[in-house]
């Protein structure tokens, strides 16, 4: 197992162009047409809560969180992207910037974190399945990646309905909105692509 002497520090403007070719690599070019960042379009990321894990002065891991609306007007955070790089996997940075970011999400306020991703991952951090249905992203998503952690116990409780961006909940005059029930749909799809 490789080990890593990295220090957890919050990402400065210097940082922006090294996370950007980091995320293409980890997650290739085609990363912004997932359903997520369609939840980030004219968004900024969480200031506080976007770190990154430094070796010396090397850019080794970073994450970010975006404000997002669930269900009927309930504030949340979008998790991610979260990327460690290639030669520093395993060594727990992922975990610690994770656990490190929660926990100023709970200190700052907030409530509650969903994300897509791998459940057996993330749950090491928390993270469990939503319920299927309650939660409905902006395009096809596997509801098996469809997680979330409250930072409030209780904070899912009744959401339930659409993920939006808060831009395009204000846009849409978010409280007129119902979300579709049956995510069958969303299911096919995710399984088609
Ligand atoms: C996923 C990622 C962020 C993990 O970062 P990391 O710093 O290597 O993770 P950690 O060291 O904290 O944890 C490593 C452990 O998680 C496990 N793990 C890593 N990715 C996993 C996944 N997708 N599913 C399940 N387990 C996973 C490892 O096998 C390892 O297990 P072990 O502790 O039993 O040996 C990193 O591999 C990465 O950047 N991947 C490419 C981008 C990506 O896929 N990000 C989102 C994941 S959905």
């Amino acid at each position: 197992m490789t080990v890593s002497h990295f220090t957890i520090e919050t990402q400065t403007a210097q940082d922006l162009d090294t996370i950007e070719t980091m995320l293409d690599a980890a997650f290739g070019l085609d990363r912004r047409t997932r359903s997520s960042y369609r939840l980030r379009e004219g968004e900024e990321p969480v200031e506080e809560l976007s770190l990154v894990a430094r070796e010396g002065d090397c850019l080794v891991g970073t994450v970010r969180f975006w404000p997002v609306i669930v269900g009927e007007g309930r504030e949340a955070l979008l998790l991610g992207p979260l990327a460690v790089h290639p030669d520093r996997r395993n060594c727990g940075i992922g975990v610690r910037l994770m656990e490190t970011a929660l926990d100023k999400a709970r200190e700052l306020g907030h409530a509650l974190v969903i994300l897509v991703g791998d459940e057996p991952y993330y749950r090491r951090v928390g993270f469990a399945r939503v319920p299927d249905g309650r939660l409905v992203m902006p395009g096809p998503t596997d509801p098996d990646r469809m997680l979330y952690r409250e930072l409030v116990p209780g904070a899912l409780d009744g959401a339930e309905g659409l993920v939006l961006s808060p831009g395009r909940w204000r846009e849409l005059d978010g409280g007129r909105l119902t979300a579709p029930r049956d995510t069958r749909p969303a299911r096919e799809a995710a399984a088609a692509r």
